[in-house]
């Protein structure tokens, strides 16, 4: 048989995804496990939004949709974005794709020639570097220091731009850290993207998941920055919505039309029926958000102090998002080991902080999108394990 593709075969599966069916395996073998690997929600989607979703497929929404998105969400983002973001767009600006991801993906395919680098700023979700390597560019790793909880310089960032350095990606909220971009974080990103011309990939789909009073600002409303940003956002997280498979760009008019033709001849589309739900997401009553919200804040409150009270570990600060990033103070084992040790021994599936980059390296990540009961036992089980790691 010929070879396959060297391109796929140099990118590794999806760690969190390794973690989690390693999880659902003991749980199937009859072990009490919690899944803490993965990031999701763990409300269901709210109930008018649900219906909305049936009331398209009963309406016969069951054809194939306009590539780019239907006209009712594409302006229903474009409002939410002039609302919420203080960002004015068009609609021909925005593409609605099946997830956030993909957004991503399109994005850098419609942004990248071969040998293009891509900063990331580390720690940094998952499947950033391998979707730059997918379209053929060099992710580059901009290890942000955990002495300083992962603070972004112009100074940190001017090291690792070359002349082939084509975008830079930013997630604030961020998965894994909780860390949301402070004005000056902000500024440092916006005036190095502005000297070097770079494309910043902004990834705001945690944005609504905020706690004590931090405040989102896109980097697509900075001065000179709306030629330069693609907003890459969804459904999943804010509206629990993680199986409709439904998010969106929205970016310049040249990288929206490249993203689109890229879409047309790919997956085509999102789901009919599940625009039909965004669209009474976006322009429905926001009272689930913050519900969902207030409920993610019990938790990480309840985290944080209950951390306090164990030797031996030590959560960053969570502004945002639903993820605690832990680092592991009295020992000098990886991350990878202590993930295998809180499952092994304590029957926890985390996800190791090497699979951030190696600025995660001595951290662990738990979602706390779980049941109560659940972090309580992890709490009770981290508190045995932890001290003799
Ligand atoms: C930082 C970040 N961006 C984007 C996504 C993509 O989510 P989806 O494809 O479900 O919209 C995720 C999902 O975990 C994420 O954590």
């Amino acid at each position: 048989m010929k070879s396959l593709s060297t391109l796929v075969q140099a990118v590794p599966g999806s760690p969190t995804t390794l973690m989690m069916q390693k999880g659902r395996e003991l749980k199937a073998a009859g072990k009490d496990v919690i899944n803490l690997a993965g990031g999701e929600p763990d409300f269901d989607t709210p109930k008018h939004i649900q219906e909305a979703g049936f009331a398209a497929i009963r309406n016969g929404d069951t054809h194939y949709p306009p590539s780019f998105g239907t006209p009712a969400l594409l302006e229903a983002i474009a409002a939410k974005l002039a609302r919420e973001n203080n960002v004015h767009v068009t609609p021909d600006q925005i593409m609605v794709t099946p997830g956030g991801k993909w957004a991503i993906y399109a994005t850098l395919a419609a942004l990248l020639d071969p040998g293009d680098e891509v900063m990331i700023l580390d720690p940094a979700w998952v499947s950033y570097a391998p979707m730059v390597q997918l379209n053929r560019g060099v992710p580059v790793h901009v290890a942000l220091p955990a002495e300083t909880n992962f603070y972004v310089t112009e100074a940190q960032l001017r090291e690792y731009v070359t002349e082939k350095t084509k975008a830079l990606m930013a997630c604030s909220p961020n998965n894994p850290t909780g860390r949301v971009l402070q004005r000056d974080e902000i500024d440092a990103i916006c005036a190095v993207a502005k000297e070097f011309d770079l494309y910043v990939l902004s990834d705001e789909i945690y944005e609504h998941i905020l706690y004590d009073g931090h405040v989102h600002h896109s980097l697509a409303a900075e001065p000179g920055m709306a030629e330069r940003t693609i907003i890459i956002n969804g459904f999943s997280k804010a509206y629990a919505m993680t199986g409709w498979r439904l998010g969106w760009l929205a970016a310049p008019k040249p990288v929206a039309k490249l993203a689109r033709t890229y879409q047309t001849q790919s997956i085509t589309s999102a789901a009919s029926f599940a625009m039909a739900a965004g669209v009474a997401a976006l322009n429905g009553p926001q009272d689930c958000v913050k519900e969902m919200t207030a409920s993610y804040t019990v938790r990480r409150n309840y985290l944080l102090d209950a951390l306090d009270e164990i030797p031996g570990i030590e959560s960053s600060p969570i502004e945002g998002a639903f993820y605690l990033f832990a680092r592991f103070t009295n020992t000098d084992k990886d991350s990878l080991t202590i993930s295998n040790v809180l499952l092994e021994e304590g029957l926890i599936a985390s996800t190791p902080g090497i699979a951030f980059g190696k600025a995660g390296e001595g951290y662990v990540r738990f979602s706390f999108a779980e049941r109560m009961t659940d972090l309580e036992k992890t709490v009770e089980r981290l508190a045995r394990i932890v001290p003799s790691l």
